[in-house]
């Protein structure tokens, strides 16, 4: 293991006043989000998207690294230029997504276990030679009546350790993303408590499997009420939450902390983020900020429609609100700037 390398890797991920733009989806969930908006399926048409993403003028001022999926990080724009070629001239560092998704755990119902592991020494070290630095794995955690069981945990919280091992050894940093759900209707304390026990055991077996903890990446679910829950919170309460919830349980020596957005509305993600930083700046012992793929991504999908006349206000939505994560990172985002575009 380099792990000058690795941490080198990490600081850059979390350097300036950036942040990372998952563009991740897989075949199927890129899909759902295109029939949604009446775009075809098509592959060609998941190409032109992120073709659209990757040529996004000034995206690099925000985005530090762009996580990419296996259909992705071997396409090219329509003048047959990789995507990841184009990423790397600008400077954003290209990272891969290499779980194969999460399916039901037997004998525990209303519970995932993400799969992925068979293979993927081969895998990251062909990753890399297509200029991958870095990597991404999404364990599920759902709450409901009984569950997360602690064997459900405990289960994905050993993959993940594994398959961060497996990266560092390839010389990729992983990105260790254990998502905390908000489907259902319970309260920000039992999503607190939820987030606090698996956040214990990941990092547990993040040591127990020698993972080198300065050259990975966590990124969480924010402390949140369920959707249904009847008491919603406001962003102090969440902040607050959020950043005790991390003080107990994220060692100093993990460089970065980058949010995924989780289905949230994406200017409350934006006000959340900035929230924590007005609060909190001065005792946060890593980096805290985004690694969003629908609170980046959403109002762009919904301008483009598929339609090339579209791109470049596609586009425009798409810096935008990476201007506004980025200003959230820092502290300076207001609800303002969602109608100055
Ligand atoms: P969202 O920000 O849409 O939750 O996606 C983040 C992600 O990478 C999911 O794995």
């Amino acid at each position: 293991m380099n792990t000058s390398e690795l941490r080198n890797i990490a600081q850059r991920l979390m350097a300036g006043d950036k942040g990372l733009l998952a563009m991740d989806e897989s075949t199927a969930t890129c899909n759902k989000r295109f029939k949604d908006l009446d775009i075809p399926q098509t592959e060609e048409y998941r190409r032109k998207y992120r073709e659209l993403i990757v040529t996004t003028p000034r995206l690099e001022e925000c985005i530090s690294g762009a996580i990419l999926y296996d259909e992705t990080i071997k396409q090219s724009t329509a003048n047959e230029i990789l995507f990841t070629d184009i990423l790397i001239k600008k400077g954003i560092i290209p990272g891969i997504k290499v779980d194969g998704g999460a399916v039901p755990m037997p004998a525990f119902p209303g519970e995932k276990v993400t799969e992925g592991l068979d293979g993927l020494r081969n895998r990251l070290s062909a990753y890399y030679d297509m200029g991958a630095r870095f990597a991404k794995w999404r364990a599920v955690i759902a709450i409901d009546n009984g569950i997360p069981t602690e064997t459900c945990i405990k289960v994905n919280a050993g993959i993940m350790a594994r398959y961060a091992a497996l990266c560092q050894e390839a010389g990729l940093v992983p990105i260790v993303e254990p998502e905390v759900l908000m489907d259902g209707d319970h309260t920000l304390q039992s999503c607190a408590e939820v987030t606090q026990q698996v956040l214990h055991l990941v990092f547990n077996e993040l040591y127990e499997q020698r993972v080198y903890l300065a050259g990975m990446i966590l990124k969480p679910n924010m402390v949140l009420p369920g959707l249904n829950c009847p008491l919603q919170a406001n962003a102090d309460d969440i902040a607050t939450a959020t950043i005790e919830c991390f003080l107990n349980c994220v060692p100093a020596a993990v460089p970065g902390i980058a949010f995924l957005s989780g289905g949230q509305p994406y200017a409350l993600a934006s006000e959340r983020l900035n929230t924590m930083h007005t609060r909190f700046d001065d005792v946060l012992p890593w980096v805290l900020t985004f690694s969003f793929s629908r609170a980046l991504q959403q109002p762009a999908l919904e301008i483009w429609k598929g339609d090339d006349k579209n791109i470049l206000a596609a586009q425009q939505a798409l810096y935008h609100r990476a201007a506004c994560n980025n200003a959230a990172r820092r502290g300076a985002y207001s609800p303002d700037m969602e109608t100055q575009q």
